[in-house]
C-alpha cells in the first residue's frame, strides 16, 4: 500500500527517488519516522475515504524534510522571500513548517498548495485545516513509533473522529506547552481555539 506509483507529478519523479533525496538528507531516525507518519497518513485516508492517496503520500514524505536545517537556513529564507519578519523570534519547531514549505517548493519543486499547506501546518495546526492539513498533523502525532501516554486513547479517538483527534491533539500540547513555560505560537492559540474551545 506504501508504495504508491506517482502519476499526477506533485513530486517531479517516482517515489523511490523522493524516499531516496531523503535518505539522503536526512539523519535515519527521521528518515524512519517519514515513512511511519506515510503510512499512518495513508491508512487514516483510507480510513475516512480521501481519494487522492498520492498527495496524502508526497505530504507525509516531504513533511519533515527540512526538520534538520540550521537555523542560519531558516533565517536566511525568511529574508530572503519577505515572510513575515515575526517568524524571526520563534526556531525550529515552528520554521521547519512554516519555512520548510518554501524549501520544499524551491528545492523539491513540489507546488501544490495542498501539500505545501500541511506540511505549513503540520506543527501548529490552523483554524481551518484541510483534510490534507489533519491527515499529516494526526498521522504525526501517532504514528507507530509515537510513545506516550494515552497515545492509544489519541489513535482510536482519530480513527473515529478526525476532528476530536486533532483536538485531542490540541488539549494534550497546549497544556504540555504551558507546563513548559514554553512561548506558544499563536497560531496554536487559533487552532485550540477553532477544535476545542469552540467545540466543546
Ligand atoms: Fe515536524
Ligand atoms: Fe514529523
Amino acid at each position: 500500500m506504501t508504495n504508491i506509483d506517482y502519476q499526477k507529478h506533485y513530486y517531479p519523479g517516482s517515489r523511490d527517488q523522493l524516499v531516496a533525496i531523503l535518505a539522503d538528507t536526512l539523519s535515519d531516525f527521521r528518515y524512519q519516522h517519514v515513512l511511519r507518519v506515510e503510512a499512518k497518513a495513508l491508512e487514516l485516508a483510507q480510513n475516512f475515504a480521501v481519494a487522492d492517496l498520492e498527495k496524502v503520500s508526497v505530504a507525509a514524505l516531504v513533511h519533515d524534510y527540512a526538520k534538520e536545517r540550521s537555523d542560519a537556513d531558516f533565517k536566511a529564507v525568511i529574508k530572503a522571500k519577505h515572510l513575515d519578519r515575526n517568524l524571526m523570534q520563534w526556531g525550529n519547531y515552528v520554521w521547519h513548517g512554516l519555512v520548510g514549505a518554501e524549501m520544499i517548493h524551491d528545492e523539491l519543486a513540489i507546488t501544490d498548495e495542498d501539500i505545501l499547506n500541511a506540511v505549513r501546518y503540520h506543527t501548529t495546526g490552523a483554524a481551518y485545516m484541510t483534510i490534507y492539513d489533519k491527515l499529516i498533523f494526526m498521522a504525526d502525532y501517532i504514528e507507530d513509533g509515537r510513545d506516550f501516554p494515552g497515545v492509544d486513547d489519541c489513535r482510536t479517538t482519530t480513527f473515529a473522529d478526525l476532528d476530536a483527534g486533532v483536538a485531542w491533539q490540541l488539549k494534550h500540547t497546549l497544556g504540555y506547552l504551558l507546563a513548559k513555560q514554553t512561548p506558544i505560537h499563536p497560531q496554536t492559540v487559533l487552532t485550540y481555539n477553532a477544535f476545542v474551545a469552540n467545540n466543546k
